[in-house]
Parts: C-alpha cells; sequence; structure tokens
C-alpha cells in the first residue's frame, strides 16, 4: 500500500515546540576535519584524579551496578548537602539534593519542573546557550537581558524586565565571559528578585575554577533566596568527570518533588557506581584541585600573552572558567570561525551566546599547553587578517 503522503507529512515530523527550539537555538550541530586543533570544548583534557577511578573500579568489583535509589545514593546527597552547609553557612539538607546526569540535567529538572507555557524566563547575555534552548523545551520565553559594558550585572536593566517576569537563570562564574560576579552585585540583584518574587536558576559549575583569588560568592549564601532558588552544580568541571555524567540540583523543599518527578520520568536514576566515584571526588586532598587550577590559570595566562600584541582584538581577563571572551575585528564571528578551522584551529563563534555575542569569540583553553599554543599561533595569523581586511575596508 502507498503511503499516504499527507498523513506522513503530519505524524513523520518532530514538534510543534521542538520546531519552535530548532529555529531559535544558537547551538550549532558540530563537526570537525582531523588535525583541527579544538579550543572550543567544554570538557577538559586533564584526566579525572586517580582516587576518582579506583572508587569506580572498586564500586563494579563489589557488584554496584544495579538501579540506585531514584533521587541518588543517600550517603552521597548528604555528602552533598554538608559540603554546602559548611561551604555558605546555610543549612541544605540531603532531602535538598537531587543527584543528575550533570548540571544540564539538573537545570532540565528544575526549569520542566516549574515553568508554565508563556512565562518569561531572564537570562543574562551573553549566556550559556541552553539556557534559552531549555526554557523553550519547557514552553517558556527567553528574554535576554544585556550585561553591562564591563560584563557585570546590570541591575537596573534586570529590574525593568522583572516586572513581566516569573523566573531568573544567574550563572556564576559567567560562562562564557569568565567574569566572577562581585558579592554586593548579587546581593543587589537577590534585592530585586524579592521584591519582583522571581524564581532563580543558578548555575555554578565552574565556582572552583576561579584564579587570582578572585572572591566568589555562591547563591546559596543570599537570604533573599531561600525558598525561592534552584541551584545546579557538576562534577564535570572541578574534577575533570564531563564524560561520567553527574551533577546535581539543590531545590526549595517545597519544590523538590516536582523536580525529582521531572529527573525520575526523562532519566531515571544515574549510574550507582558513578555515584561512589563522586563520593571520592567530594574526599580529594586539596592540593590535586589546586594543581588543576594552577594548570588552567598557566593556560589562561598562554592565551592572554598571545593575544595581547594583536591588533584589533581585545580580551577581558578571565577570572574563572576555562573561556576566554575575545573581542575580534571581522565583520562576522561565525565568517572568523569558519575561517579559523580552515587554518586547523576550532573556536566558539561569540553569537552562540546571545544577542550581544557578535563580534566575539570563545576560546576555550581546556587543552594541553602544547596544543594550545600551536592552536593561538593558528588563531593570531587569523585574527591578524581579519584585522588588515577591516583596516582597508575602512580605507
Ligand atoms: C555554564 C555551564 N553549565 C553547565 C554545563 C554542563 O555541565 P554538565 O557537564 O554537568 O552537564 C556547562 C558545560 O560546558 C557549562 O559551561
Amino acid at each position: 500500500v502507498a503511503p499516504n503522503p499527507s498523513l506522513a507529512s503530519y505524524t513523520a515530523r518532530p514538534s510543534r515546540r521542538n520546531q519552535d527550539l530548532e529555529r531559535h537555538s544558537r547551538r550549532p550541530f558540530r563537526g570537525y576535519p582531523a588535525g583541527v586543533i579544538r579550543l572550543d570544548s567544554g570538557d577538559s583534557d586533564l584526566e579525572s584524579p586517580q582516587p576518582i577511578r579506583d572508587a569506580m573500579t572498586e564500586a563494579l568489583d563489589q557488584g554496584l551496578t544495579h538501579y540506585g535509589p531514584p533521587m541518588g545514593d543517600p550517603d552521597l546527597r548528604e555528602m552533598i548537602a554538608s559540603t554546602l552547609s559548611a561551604g555558605t553557612a546555610r543549612s541544605v539538607g540531603a532531602e535538598q539534593v537531587l543527584i543528575t546526569h550533570g548540571a544540564c540535567a539538573a537545570l532540565a529538572a528544575g526549569l520542566l519542573a516549574t515553568l508554565d507555557p508563556g512565562d518569561r524566563v531572564l537570562i543574562l547575555d551573553p549566556c550559556y546557550p541552553i539556557f534559552p534552548d531549555l526554557v523553550r523545551l519547557a514552553g517558556a520565553e527567553p528574554v535576554l537581558v544585556p550585561h553591562r559594558p564591563d560584563l557585570h550585572i546590570d541591575v537596573d536593566a534586570v529590574t525593568a524586565a522583572a516586572v513581566s517576569a516569573r523566573a531568573l537563570i544567574v550563572c556564576n562564574p559567567c560562562s562564557p565571559t569568565g567574569i566572577v560576579y562581585a558579592r554586593e552585585e548579587l546581593e543587589a540583584l537577590a534585592l530585586v528578585v524579592e521584591s519582583a518574587d522571581l524564581l532563580v536558576f543558578g548555575d555554578e559549575v565552574y565556582d572552583r575554577i576561579v584564579f587570582d583569588n578572585a572572591g566568589f560568592t555562591s547563591l546559596l549564601e543570599l537570604p533573599q533566596l531561600e525558598g525561592r532558588l534552584l541551584l545546579a552544580q557538576s562534577f564535570s568541571k572541578t574534577y575533570a568527570m564531563a564524560g561520567w555524567r553527574i551533577g546535581y540540583l539543590v531545590a526549595p523543599r517545597s519544590l523538590f518533588r516536582a523536580c525529582a518527578g521531572v529527573h525520575r520520568t526523562l532519566n531515571g536514576p544515574i549510574n550507582t557506581a558513578v555515584q561512589r566515584a563522586a563520593m571520592a571526588a567530594l574526599s580529594l586532598p586539596p592540593h590535586l584541585l589546586q594543581d588543576m587550577l594552577h594548570e588552567y590559570q598557566a593556560r589562561r595566562d598562554l592565551v592572554l600573552d598571545a593575544l595581547a600584541g594583536v591588533p584589533g582584538t581585545s580580551c577581558v581577563k578571565p577570572e574563572a572558567t576555562f573561556f576566554a571572551w575575545v573581542r575580534h575585528p571581522a565583520a562576522r564571528s561565525d565568517a572568523i570561525v569558519g575561517e579559523a578551522i580552515q587554518h586547523g584551529v576550532s573556536v566558539r563563534s561569540g553569537s552562540e551566546f546571545g544577542l550581544l555575542g557578535e563580534g566575539h569569540l570563545a576560546i576555550s583553553f581546556s587543552i594541553d599547553r602544547h596544543r594550545l599554543a600551536i592552536g593561538l599561533d593558528r588563531l593570531v595569523q587569523v585574527l591578524s587578517a581579519a584585522n588588515q581586511v577591516s583596516a582597508e575596508a575602512l580605507g
């Protein structure tokens, strides 16, 4: 029987919500020719420290290969709660901690559990592009609120936009800009949030990759956010565990069951043995994390040195994360990204990261210094040529 073409076109199509996501998403599906040096990745090339890998092997040898409790291993939830309580001087209970497949799944659980279609969600621009995508997937509307020119929070702009909003997403340290928000600006933001009665989604996955002792303040420390903060965390960055897929959500008690319900429906319990590895991560001797931080800082300095003399290019010194946010001289960011790939190096186009991203590149320093230096050499050639072209165009 010949297929009914009109039926096929009606049934074999992505959902309308997915079409909406596809239309608006700024995240490209990427593929690279062989030999390209990747300065675009959020995955560190450092090995997950040995005690973490040992804990995993041991867990498998002990037969931890079965479904675990749906909200996570109780010992891990307890450990996270007491670590957060000690670090923030606030009381976080294990019953508020939901173990998820990384921070992305934590954000998905929180956003899908709380947003209604049509809700407006404020996102500070430039932003990590999964935020607007997840908001759309929840049927809500992302509203990009520009950062100030110095890439800190424009509290007045948030105040103005908050009038018609339901929620706000805050990523601190900020990816892709590498800025760490000051305690005072977060306190001012918290007052706005309280008076506009907003829900807040926090992403603090880079809270331990902070350089030069730039002071980091967790959103958990702000009393105005009590009862309205859903905080996503990850083992991916701090412990170089991106491939293990583990993170967590801290939710207010009143919303926890809703978030756990979404997580259970979408994902089910997460890998049992990996949760043992995560406990080993939380118990690592501090010097191992210090060593990793020093390595990232050396890589950051390599990026700053390489770009320092390039005409038409400027870079805000990253205070955190392993991304540098770089202003470039080309007319379009995606054009320079294409040019860079032709020269054997890939970077991220600023336009992926929001309305204010055009004119910028995000350069990852998550790879070893040797390859980083080669990639930067290639990129500097591309940036210098782009500057030449733009200077000639200006006459
Ligand atoms: C700001 C930010 N949040 C979340 C994530 C994703 O974290 P996870 O691997 O835990 O899903 C990333 C990864 O690049 C990130 O940069």
